[in-house]
């Protein structure tokens, strides 16, 4: 049956009570590749909520990196992982604001009519590691809506109890659907794995993109000297609203990238040249924060690791969440040991630390930076632009909200927008 896009916001029940079938936009195997075509409408059915499960109408969707990966399939494809191979499809989306419309057995926090934000870690409550470690270290642990179907691209999602946090009253739905992911990312990176203190100078990487522009906020909240690398002037203006000492342009330093060519085993003349731009680059890091910095932010991976080993300060500590150009990473380890620096993993957050994260957001010391919100429609566009890195902030998809405006309970600091021409 054709799915009439134009219906998407309108339901005919009520909360407690699910439709037989829903809008979804799907992945399957057979069509993984450029997102605007891997991404394809679809009436599905509506999950029933197992035990501590519940169905969250989804009012608007986050936009996120991994659903780039997922339609592409790579680096690996996500259809052999979670509950993937129960039902053959994808249904991604990894951020939300809705309103819960169905509960499962032993949930009593939640009810049929709250109005709430979705974290997108998952575990199983079975794990020892949940009740003593930390729910990421957990063998089920998983991100709901890339390892897992049933994501926010739907009508409805379905998703764990402990998923819930509730939703900023002074927010409509499309700006409380599109910070979660990569500001409870940034949170758990600096706040409690690096430990940022007041007078720290941090370095972040892809300072316009959505990590980016959450650490930067976070380090002015915390009282850290940010410097942000950004690709256009435009990008450094954003950066600097949001609080930065300044950004560099990294099209100035394009020879620091790490690529193939420029590998020691390839050319060793490349890489000399290759590391003289990063010590240039280093060198002006250190002017704009009149120091080394204490913090390097990474996610881009191959092209800038060997810069942040080599430009953070003795005894400082580079934090990595991803590695989007490129997961195979090198740098001359000398400059580790001899001065004694951390390389520290970090992924997502738990429970616990996105609700400190979000009382921020809903206390307006942290806002969501929102570039587009676009109609149900928009979720392929959207991965492409990302995929091809023509956005700024975040994305957000509409789905259960018929407008933009829609779900603010109370006046606040909504989304920062008119700086990144929303
Ligand atoms: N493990 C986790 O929990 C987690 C959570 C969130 C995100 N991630 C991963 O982290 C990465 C970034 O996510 P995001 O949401 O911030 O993506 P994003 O919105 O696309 O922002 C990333 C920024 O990185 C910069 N960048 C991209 N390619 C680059 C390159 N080759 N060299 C230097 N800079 C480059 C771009 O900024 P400029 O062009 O302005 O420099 C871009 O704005 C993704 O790979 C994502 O999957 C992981």
């Amino acid at each position: 049956m054709a799915v009439d896009v134009s219906e998407i916001s309108s339901l005919d029940v009520e909360p407690g009570e699910l439709p037989r079938t829903m809008a979804a936009w799907v992945i399957r195997q057979e069509r993984e590749g450029e997102p605007k075509d891997a991404f394809q409408i679809e009436e599905i059915e509506v999950p029933e909520p197992g035990a501590f499960e519940v169905i969250v109408r989804v009012m608007a969707a986050g936009v996120n990196f991994n659903n780039v990966w997922a339609a592409l399939g790579k680096p690996v494809s996500v259809f052999g992982y979670g509950d993937h191979p129960e039902y053959g499809h994808h249904i991604g989306g990894s951020d939300a604001s809705g309103i819960v419309w169905k509960v499962g057995e032993g949930v009593t926090k939640w009810k049929p009519g709250d109005e709430v934000v979705v974290h997108c870690n998952q575990a199983s409550y079975e794990d020892v590691e949940v009740h003593g470690l930390d729910p990421l270290a957990a063998p089920s642990q998983q991100i709901w809506g890339y390892e897992t179907t049933w994501g926010s691209f739907a009508q409805f999602t379905k998703v764990q109890a402990q998923q819930l946090l509730p939703k900023p009253r002074n927010l409509t739905w499309v700006d409380s659907s599109c910070y979660g992911l990569t500001y409870f990312t940034a949170y758990r990176m600096l706040v409690d794995r690096c430990r940022i203190q007041a007078g720290h100078n941090v370095l972040i990487w892809g300072a316009a993109g959505g990590l980016g522009v959450f650490a930067t906020q976070l380090c002015r909240a915390a009282g850290a000297n940010a410097v942000g690398v950004v690709s256009s002037e435009e990008k450094g203006e954003l950066v600097r609203k949001l609080g930065a000492v300044d950004y560099i342009d990294r099209s100035e330093f394009g020879e620091m990238m790490r690529t193939d060519a420029n590998h020691p085993a390839a050319d060793r003349g490349a890489d000399k040249a290759r590391f003289k731009a990063s010590r240039a680059f280093g060198k002006r890091v250190g002017e704009l924060l009149g120091d080394a910095p204490d913090i390097v932010f990474e996610h881009v991976g191959q092209a800038t690791f060997p810069t942040s080993v080599l430009v953070v300060k003795p005894f400082g500590k580079v934090v990595i969440c991803g590695a989007t150009s490129g997961y195979n990473l090198d740098f001359d380890v000398r400059y580790l040991w001899m001065r004694q620096k951390q390389i520290i993993g970090s992924h997502f957050a738990n429970a616990y630390e996105c609700m400190r994260a979000n009382q921020l957001i809903a206390e307006g010391k942290i806002r969501p930076v929102l570039w587009r919100a676009m109609g149900f429609e928009g979720v392929p566009a959207a991965h492409q632009l990302m995929h091809e890195n023509g956005h700024l902030g975040k994305i957000a998809i509409m789905v259960g909200a018929a407008d933009e405006d829609e779900g603010r309970l109370e006046d606040g600091p909504g989304a920062i927008r008119a700086e990144v021409g929303a």
